[in-house]
């Protein structure tokens, strides 16, 4: 597979975001089943998996950790903290925690659930907007100095928050969720990347399955499915983003890809400091999405694309607004 820099690594142009194999899209799949798809993404050229702290309450890391452990020389480990499982009388939470102490014991969980020594990119997984940006990275900046972890990221955040914690510590990579249909970075993160030299990761880069071509049906998402709760998959919202289908569907044709494979393409033609990471519970489509890297997109075609599927097509906001509210990013 080609590759892609962030910060002193190199990176293969297409990472496997490993979260569904823990959490989100219904039931998780089942340990063993999960260690196939890492497998596969290793044997598809793979060097970049991406996990975090909150996926699976740990659990995530934990599976991440045991099967990528004899492969830990080649790969590039990213994890992310600063939002995690709390115990509470009646039951574990997710919480946005980004003071200096909540971070440390984050990344010491996550070391020790990897079976690792450090961790190569470190994500702070939301800005906490109670803590100032600089108190987080300056505590991210330390775990550096320990030698917990090599390099800075952030997700989800504005240009602005990106520039004010770059000057903290220099931010290796960006991580957001970018495809056709979420075009947010493009107001203005990814400038302020390109500005810093800071890569940029796209995540849910299918569109959590949609751009698959292969989510007609909402009732077949289970009860407990995240997209449930999300505005783009509300049935009335989700038929009205359904029609822009079939003109992608016969751009895929035309290229001769599949549509999974035509969104991921679409992000790698977006800019040499883009490294999407889809998700997958399926050796199949796991070699599918890193086959993706091949995909060759003509001028034309990429101009058919921007004006199918932008922010002025597709219907209903990404986030909840108690999502929206718990993220930094410019909105469209
Ligand atoms: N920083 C953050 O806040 C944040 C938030 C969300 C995600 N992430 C990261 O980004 C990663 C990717 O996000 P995501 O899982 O939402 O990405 P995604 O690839 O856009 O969506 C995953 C969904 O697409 C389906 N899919 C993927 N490839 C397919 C293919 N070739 N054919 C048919 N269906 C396909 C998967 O189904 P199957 O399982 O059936 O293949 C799954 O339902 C996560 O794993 C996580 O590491 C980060």
């Amino acid at each position: 597979m080609h590759t892609r820099r962030i910060g002193p690594f190199t990176s293969s142009a297409i990472g496997l975001g490993c979260m569904s194999l823990s959490y989100a899209y219904g039931v998780p799949p089942p340990p063993e089943q999960g260690e196939r798809v890492l497998l596969a993404a290793l044997d598809a050229g793979v060097t970049h998996f991406d996990t975090a702290a909150l996926y699976g309450y740990g659990s995530n890391e934990e599976l991440v950790g045991r099967v990528l452990k004899p492969h830990r020389q080649k790969i590039l480990l990213a994890s992310k903290g600063g939002m995690a499982g709390v115990q509470f009388p009646d039951g574990l939470k997710r919480v946005i925690d980004g003071r200096p102490e909540a971070i440390r014991r984050n990344c010491e969980d996550s070391l020790r659930r990897l079976q690792t020594d450090v961790i190569d990119l470190y994500y702070l997984h939301r800005f906490d907007k109670t803590v100032p940006i600089e108190d987080s990275v300056g505590e991210m900046s330390r775990l550096i100095e320990r030698g917990l972890v090599r390099t800075l990221g952030l997700s989800e955040v504005s240009a602005t928050t990106l520039r004010r914690a770059h000057a903290v510590h220099p931010i290796a990579a960006v991580q957001t969720e970018y495809s056709l249909w979420t075009r947010n970075p493009e107001i203005a993160v990814l400038q302020a990347c390109r500005e810093l030299g800071t890569a940029f990761v796209a995540f849910s880069p299918v569109a959590r399955k949609f751009l698959s071509g292969q989510l007609m049906d909402l009732d077949t998402l289970h009860s407990s499915d995240i997209r449930r709760g999300m505005p783009r998959f509300a049935p009335d919202t989700y038929a009205a983003n359904l029609k822009l289908l079939p003109a992608y569907l016969a751009v895929a044709k035309e290229v001769g890809c599949t549509p999974a494979q035509l969104a991921l393409a679409w992000l790698l033609h977006q800019g040499p400091d883009i490294i999407p990471i889809p998700g997958t519970t399926s050796v199949d489509h796991v070699r599918e999405d890193m086959d993706a890297a091949q995909v060759q997109l003509s001028p034309a075609v990429l101009q058919k694309l921007d004006a199918l599927i932008n922010h002025t097509t597709v219907v209903g906001p990404r986030y909840s607004a108690q999502s929206q509210s718990e993220v930094d990013t410019e909105m469209f």
